[in-house]
């Protein structure tokens, strides 16, 4: 079929062969054996909602996979990929440059924390991830500790999919089927039902969470350890928001012992929490930073690491080979993605939607909270615009409670993320009140019909 042909198809709303393409982190033959698959295709998206192929509109509370954050097929974006793809479509970053890679870096830097001027960029979060964790490996040789090699994940952390993003990470099911992977330690998660249930914002108990890093410290000797990588707060395990104080001890923890501290900012990064990045919402200062999917607003690929001047200028100082990190994609730092970039943060800084999410969050709190109390609600917690609602796992199937939520959600016209038992929220940064309100009711009344 001609790429036309397929054009059409899809325009006339048929449904595309399914065979060839193998879906990830689907269950590929429940998806194409559904009855009801022209409901589960998206065919557009404009501004917080889907269209499906079947004409459903359905409000993405979830800026898709944590991404979105402007909304969809934002104009300026739209507008400036399409100029760029007929300007300059490739050019490759390798020893020669394309302007606006150096422009989107300079856009991201701008907006960074002090002290994380230089960005390298990546095609994803996982790629983000690999490459913050070789420049770490490669900040130590420099420095004469080539020793330092081990990295330090944390439970239930998500990292990308990776070698090296799988084995800092600490979803059970992400990691069981693939063997040995990259020997990490884990610190503990920092969910503790017992202590902290509907914390509005940061949990007030938990910081002692942090003290495992001294036992791991303790075993192999802070002269093998490289890097500590963390999200600020962990996305695909659940939402789980960092008690207060817990990762101020990390960053204390990790200095003390010249260990490079790792915030994995590829959901919190571009006003998740109302400031650029997590870390100046915390105000905590990490080596590197990784970033991904709200850096083009997901309409291109991209990822990157920010590092931090002190990281940055042991490379360029060194006296080793010109090249001074033999480390980059083919498309690192993509025209297309470079101009997207660029139309994103324009777009982010126009509308003020950082501080839109500022604003919103006491409201999407209070709607997150508002399922406390409801039958087999657990748990609900916040920070920013992220949040999620947790149920008690069913007898005998765990995470059927908030499968059925996401699905009867969907079918009220809202998406909304299970991950186990936990029902996840993140809206475009862009979504207003009235839509926050629609959204917590279809939840609402989703869960009230489960049992
Ligand atoms: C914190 C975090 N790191 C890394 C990744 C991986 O990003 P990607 O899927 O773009 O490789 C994700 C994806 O959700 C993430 O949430």
């Amino acid at each position: 079929m001609s790429g036309s042909d397929a054009v059409a198809e899809a325009v006339a709303g048929a449904l595309p062969p399914l065979e060839a393409f193998w879906m990830p982190y689907t269950n590929n033959r429940a998806f194409k054996a559904r009855g009801d698959l022209a409901s589960r295709m998206i065919a557009r998206a404009e501004g917080v909602y889907y269209t499906t192929a079947s004409g459903a509109r359905v409000i993405d509370a979830m800026a898709t996979l944590w991404c979105v954050n402007a909304g969809h097929c934002r104009p300026r974006i739209v507008e400036a990929i399409r100029a760029q793809a007929g300007e300059l479509d490739f050019a490759s970053n390798f020893s020669l440059g394309n302007p606006l890679a150096f422009r989107a870096a300079d856009a991201v830097a701008r907006i960074a924390p002090p002290g994380m001027g230089h960005v390298f960029f990546t095609n994803s979060g996982s790629e983000a991830v690999d490459t913050a964790l070789k420049i770490a490996l490669g900040y130590h040789r420099l420095r004469g500790e080539a020793s330092r090699q081990r990295f330090v994940g944390r439970e239930r952390g998500y990292h990308g999919v990776n070698l090296a993003g799988v084995s800092v990470g600490g979803v059970p099911a992400n990691r069981k089927a693939f063997g040995n992977l990259i020997a990490v330690d884990h610190l503990p998660h920092t969910q503790d039902l017992a202590r902290s249930r509907h914390s509005r914002g940061r949990p007030a108990a938990g910081a002692d969470c942090a003290d495992a890093l001294e036992r791991i410290v303790a075993l192999h000797d802070a002269s093998n350890i490289a890097a500590v990588i963390v999200e600020p707060v962990a996305g695909a395990g659940g939402v789980l928001v960092p008690p207060r104080g817990y990762l101020e001890r990390l960053r204390e923890l990790c200095t003390r012992h010249g260990i490079l501290l790792v915030f994995d900012e590829v959901i919190t990064g571009f006003g998740r929490l109302g400031a650029p990045f997590a870390s100046q919402f915390l105000d905590i200062r990490p080596d590197l930073i990784t970033f991904a999917k709200g850096v083009t607003n997901a309409a291109v690929p991209m990822g990157g690491v920010l590092v931090a001047d002190h990281v940055y200028e042991t490379f360029m100082g060194g006296s080793g080979p010109v090249v001074e990190l033999f480390h980059g994609y083919t498309y690192s730092g993509h025209p297309l993605a470079s101009a997207a970039a660029l139309a994103t943060l324009a777009t982010y800084a126009e509308e003020d939607l950082f501080g839109n999410a500022a604003r919103l969050a006491p409201a999407f709190e209070d709607g997150i909270h508002s399922f406390a109390g409801m039958p087999h609600v657990v748990d609900t917690r916040n920070l920013g615009l992220i949040g999620a609602v947790e149920l008690a796992p069913r007898d005998g199937a765990p995470g059927a409670r908030a499968l059925e939520v996401h699905n009867r959600a969907w079918e009220r016209g809202v998406f909304v993320r299970p991950i186990g038992d936990a029902v996840a929220f993140c809206p475009p940064l862009s979504i207003n009140r009235d839509q926050l309100d629609t959204v917590f009711a279809a939840v609402r009344e989703a869960l009230a019909g489960v049992a």
